[in-house]
Parts: C-alpha cells; structure tokens; sequence
C-alpha cells in the first residue's frame, strides 16, 4: 500500500495504489492525508490530481473496518481536500464507490474515463453514506437524483453522471493526462468554482412528495426498511446548514453500523465473494475456454439456461428431440424477450442479438464441436444417462458435460460416460435467465480445471456461485424438503396456509412456502415423492384432485381470474378431514411456532450438509439461500441468522 505524490508542472498528481480496490482503511487514509498536507505546503503546487492505480478509484471504505471509528476519519481527510487551498479533480476509473465517491466530492471537479461507474452502495450494507455522500450529492445534483442513487445503490455510467453534474468531463484515454489539462485549463480560465459543501445555494430544486414517493418505491424494491436513512439524510441536506446536516449523517451512519442488519449484510457481502472464489486443487487449475454452448432440452429451464448464456454473449445451440418440441421452446424465448422489449426493460435491438446467438437443433450431431454442453431434460435418472452415453459419442474431447439436475446423482450421471472427470452439475435456478444462483455439483471424479471452468463462466453469466458436493438435492434443494417437511403436520394441527405464508412474509421472505408451491407447481413434489416410494397425505390429496397449483388454477389456494391467491375452503374441508382420520386434534398453531418447526430442521439439515462436506464453508449455505430461495439478505441467511440473530430476536420479543 503506498500514496505517491508527483509534480507534472505546477500540477500535483497525489496517487492512491492499495489493491485490490484501493477501500480506505485507516492506514490507507493516513497516507493521503500526508500527501495533502504535502501539496498543501508546496506553493509551486497550484493544483491536485487524485487518482488511482490499479484497477480502480476508490471502491469505497474498507468494509473490514467499519463502524470503527479510528482517526484520520475519511471526514476529516474530504475536509482537508476541501480546504487545500487550491483547486483539485479526481480522476475516477473502473468503480468510484461509497467512500471512493465521496473523497472525489471533496475534490473541486472530478473527471471520469467513458467507462468508469460511479455508486453509493451503502444501502446494500443496511447503511448510508457516512461522509458527505448523500449532502454533498445532494447540493451538487439534487434530492431526487441522489435518492435514486443512494438509496438503489446501483451504479451509473460516467456519461450518466456528467449528464447530471456529478462529474465534470469525460475522456477516452490517458485520464490522469488529460485531468491535468483540464484542470491546468481551469485555473488559466479563472474558471473554480467553490468547494461542493459551499454549493448548497445552486441545489436544483425538488419536489417532497415525489421523494416520498420514491422512497416508498425503493424500500418496496429492496424488501428492507434501509433506503429510509438515505431518504432522510437527503431530506436533511435539503432543510438544514451544510454542518448540522454532515453531523446528522454521520450519526445515522454510525447508529446503521451497530445495527444487526448491518452485520448480516456485511457478512453476505464477504460469504458471496468467499463462495467465487477458487480454492484447494481448483485454484491452481487453468481454466478451459468456453465460447460455443449447447442446452439439451427447450422446456422452462432449458430455454431459461440458452437465454442466460446468450444474455452474455454465448452463442447457444438448443437442442430438443423433435421440431414440434424445438419450435415451442424458440417460441418461448421470443415470447420472453418479446415481453422485456414491451416492458421497456430491453432494447429491441438488444433482443434481437441476443435471439439471433441461440440456434436450434433436433440432430445431436451438431452438438460435436461445442465447448459445453448443458443437459436440461426430464428429471429421470434413466433419460439422463442415455443422454450422457449420447453426448459421450459425439462431443469433442475437452468438451466440458454438464447436468442441470436438481436431485440427482450426479456422479451415477457421469459413470454413463467413457470421460467422468470432465461431468459435472450447473445447477440453475428457474428462471435461469434471472435467479442469480448457481450450484457447481462436484463429483467424484469431476477435474479442478472443469471446476475452475464453470467458476470462472458463473463470472461471466453475472451469477453466484458456489461449489457442493452429490447428496439428493445438493444443498438448496435437501434443505428445502427439510423445511417443507413440517408443513403437512402443521397444517393438520390447526395452521392454515394463508396463516403460514404470512408468518413467512412477516419473516421477511418474499412469499411463504404454500404460495411457491403452487407457483412451482405441486405435481414436481408429488413426481419426486412417488418415485423415492414416499407419501405425504394432503399435499398427494391435492394433487389427486388435480389442484397443481397455478397453472391448475388450484392448488393450496384458488387462483380465480388472477394470480391472486384466494384461501380455498375445500382446501380447508380436506385437511380437517385428513386430520380427523389421522387423529389429529385440531388446535392454535402461533405464528412463531410456525417459523421454529419450519427453520429448525432446516438449519439442522444445514449442519449436517457442513458436517459431510457437501458444502465447505457455513457462509456458502448462506449464499445459497439469500441468492435461491430469497431468505431474507437482512438476517444473512439461514446459518448465520441461527448463529447470531436468532437468541437474541428470542429475548427482544421476550421483552
Ligand atoms: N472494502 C474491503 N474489501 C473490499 C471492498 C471494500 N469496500 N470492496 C471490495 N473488496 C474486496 C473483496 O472482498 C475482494 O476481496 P478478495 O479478493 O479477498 O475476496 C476484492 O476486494 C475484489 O472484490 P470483488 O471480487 O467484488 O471484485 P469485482 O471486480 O467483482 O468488484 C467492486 C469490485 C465493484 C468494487 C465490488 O467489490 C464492490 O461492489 N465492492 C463494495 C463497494 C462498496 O460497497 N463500497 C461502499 C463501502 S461502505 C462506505 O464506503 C461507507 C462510507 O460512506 C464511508
């Protein structure tokens, strides 16, 4: 880690250079000041260039050492930029996030190369900006424009921020080069304008109620109560002097980091990174290259799968065993990215590149030349190995095998070929064009450089992944049947489905386990149940009674003209009778009671799948729920919400 300062003229160039992304920790904040006091006592210096080496400008505050308050604090550090004494630009490349952004708002003017992102992603930690991002924001491109940033946390493109005043002008080459230029012009032209904190009379104007509006709308969309610091931080910028508004935002940033939501966000944030990233054998391994994909099977996971590869710019073949089945499934990728053009969510020229990547096919000898192949067909074990001994035949030799099986027996799978070593699990959640989760099934005989492949592709396709290991249903999957496991009993005893999903959603899941049943569809548990020679009374009841869920119209609830569920009283009449022949007595069943004997097997299902290895780490498990089956980011998953939260939730509601 090192600060350089260095004299090109009269113009300074102070240069931050702690990889990877240069976070601002106390010792990183140290050095910088130093290199301010520098250029700040050098009257040859007429101005500061600050920039960055590496891959990026700031990329924010050092997450391991926040809510630490350790001096210099990055206040003290933008003040001292403010008050240089002469005027400075910050040169932002790569991401100039959180702390990174807010140190280049200490600056007069800040330049951005074309491709560089700018970002206050605080609320993803629960937070807000703590040193002047959202007042200073706020003076510079208004309450609603800093909102939207703030409290999405989503970046915006360097010609985005220069549209709005964020950033003063954008190059395409030798930014540092050209930062000097345009500040050397600057000060030629007599052209500085006062620090940003002195900007506070030229604030654009804002409407409250459509930043109410907006903050409503924010908070719907994170599923958390977070971006409300921001919205009132923004409010405070808009009503009090520059210094009471700095102060309160450092107190509400300060209250964030001692909050629970912040330890489990913060430990999602390092879980998901740790889940990526290659370790043991897979480390050392070089990873194959991937241009070509094939997708066996145009069903709903199928085309999912071809439509999130060529969403990155795969070329995808799909094959399916016959055209009346190939023509559906092109069908459905054109309807999907149809309806995303109509949404306003894709350009129509964007979806039109992205159909023309996906071909299809019904010979399998058109899969020969691929470098990875997809099996998304039937869940059956005996359709799957005839598939492999087929691909076995054709493909070429390095081609990367992989199944989308969500239960099976993924090292049976690759017995069926002559090349075991090259077979392995992607485990894609549906829709696979937009669930972000992605389980890399190693089995046992699976190569690192294969595993090194697909950790290196996930990258790539913007997904998550993490590696397990075989078992039935992998981690997400076992878990979920654990947590499912309890439902029929609960419900015989008295709780309703209605009740039990809104326990859920109390939680803070996006939906209760009786809604993503129907939505999944009944009929797949009930296929699983039978062929592992199992029963489960009233759920097998409803399916006898053809109630599938929504595609039935029916299910645990009845979904008349609407995908609004509507509590069904034959669903109640059919578990009062079951109960009643089972004699079981029919009683209160609590909302809490309900989350302890759904989550407690489930976290012990957890903790045995750590105990045999199937996954590595506690926080993987973590990552797979947050990412596959929305457990609620602000408790930070199953097992760290059993590790730390889950007392302590006890005893608040005990008081
Ligand atoms: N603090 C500490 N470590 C960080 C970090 C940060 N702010 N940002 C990234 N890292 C680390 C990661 O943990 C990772 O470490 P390992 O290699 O040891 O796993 C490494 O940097 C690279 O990160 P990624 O794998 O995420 O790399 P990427 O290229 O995919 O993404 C990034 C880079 C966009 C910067 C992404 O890392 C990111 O979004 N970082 C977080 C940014 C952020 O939240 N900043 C705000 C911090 S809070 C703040 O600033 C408060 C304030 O107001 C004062």
């Amino acid at each position: 880690m090192k600060v350089d300062i260095e004299k090109f003229g009269r113009i300074a160039v102070i240069t931050i250079d702690r990889p990877p992304v240069n976070a601002l920790s106390q010792a990183l904040r140290k050095l910088i000041e130093a290199r301010l006091d520098e250029a700040a006592g050098d009257d040859a210096v007429k101005g500061a260039v600050l920039a960055c080496a590496g891959r990026t400008f700031v990329a924010g505050a050092d997450i391991e050492e926040l809510g630490e308050v350790r001096p210099p604090t990055l206040h003290a550090v933008i003040d001292k930029l403010e008050a240089l004494g002469k005027p400075s630009v910050a040169a932002l490349h790569g991401t100039a996030l959180g702390g990174g952004l807010e140190l280049a708002l200490g600056c007069t003017f800040r330049v951005a190369s074309r491709d560089a992102r700018l970002g206050l992603p605080e609320v993803k930690l629960g937070l807000l900006p703590g040193a002047g991002g959202t007042v200073r924001t706020t003076y510079l491109i208004g309450a609603e424009a800093t909102l939207k940033l703030a409290g999405s946390g989503n970046m915006m493109g360097a010609e985005t921020a220069q549209g709005i005043g964020l950033v003063d002008a954008v190059f395409d080459n030798d930014l540092v080069a050209n930062a000097i230029r345009f500040l050397s012009d600057r000060i030629d032209a007599d052209d500085i304008p006062p620090p940003v904190s002195r900007r506070r009379e030229a604030m654009p104007a804002c409407d409250p109620q459509a930043l109410d509006k907006l903050t409503a709308e924010l908070c719907r969309t994170a599923r958390s109560s977070a971006p409300e610091l921001a919205a009132q931080s923004v409010r405070n910028a808009l009503t009090l002097s520059f210094e009471d508004a700095m102060a309160e935002e450092r107190r509400l940033f300060e209250t964030a980091t001692q909050c629970d939501r912040f330890g489990a966000l913060r430990h999602l944030f390092f879980a998901e990174r740790a889940a990526a990233k290659p370790s043991g054998d897979v480390a050392e391994a070089e990873p194959r290259a991937v241009q070509t994909v094939a997708v066996i099977g145009a069903g709903t996971m199928g085309s999912g799968i071809a439509m999130a590869f060529a969403n990155s710019g795969f070329d995808v073949i799909v094959r399916e065993t016959d055209e009346a089945a190939l023509t559906r499934g092109m069908e459905r990728i054109a309807d999907t990215y149809d309806r995303s053009v109509k949404r306003g969510s894709l350009s129509a020229e964007e979806a039109g590149k992205r159909k023309a990547r996906i071909a299809g096919t019904v010979a399998i000898a058109d899969l020969a030349s691929v470098d990875l192949i997809i099996e998304a067909a039937f869940e059956d074990m005996a359709v799957k190995k005839t598939i492999f001994a087929e691909l076995d035949a054709v493909a070429r030799q390095g081609a990367i095998l992989a199944t989308n099986t969500s239960y099976l027996d993924v090292n049976e799978i690759a017995l069926s070929t002559t090349r075991p070593s090259d077979v392995l699990g992607l485990h894609f959640f549906s829709p696979a064009n937009v669930m972000t989760l992605l389980e890399i099934v190693r089995g046992a005989e699976t190569a690192p450089e294969v595993m090194a492949t697909a950790l290196k592709l996930a990258r790539r396709l913007g997904k998550q992944p993490v590696v397990v290991g075989v078992c039935h249903g992998f981690v997400g999957n076992r878990m979920l049947q654990a947590r499912n496991a309890a439902l029929s009993q609960l419900l015989l005893e008295g709780a309703r489905p209605d009740q039990i999903d809104a326990a859920f959603r109390a939680f803070g899941w996006p939906m209760g386990p009786c809604q993503m049943q129907d939505l999944a569809g009944l009929d797949i548990g009930w296929r699983n149940r039978k062929a592992l020679g199992e029963t489960d009374a009233l759920p097998d009841r409803l399916c006898e009674l053809g109630r599938f869920g929504q595609k039935a119209d029916k299910g645990w609830y009845l979904y008349e003209d609407s995908r609004k569920p509507q509590p069904d009283p034959e669903v109640d009449a059919i578990i009062a009778e079951i109960a009643e022949k089972s004699g079981i007595a029919r009683r209160v069943v609590t909302d809490a009671e309900i989350i302890e004997r759904t989550h407690g097997p489930m976290i012990e299902e957890g903790r045995r799948i750590l105990d045999e290895g199937i996954a590595a780490r506690s926080s993987d498990i973590d990552v797979v729920w947050a990412h596959g089956y929305g457990f609620p980011r602000d408790l930070g998953g199953p097992m760290y919400w059993d590790d730390h939260l889950r007392e302590s939730a006890q005893e608040k509601k005990k008081v």
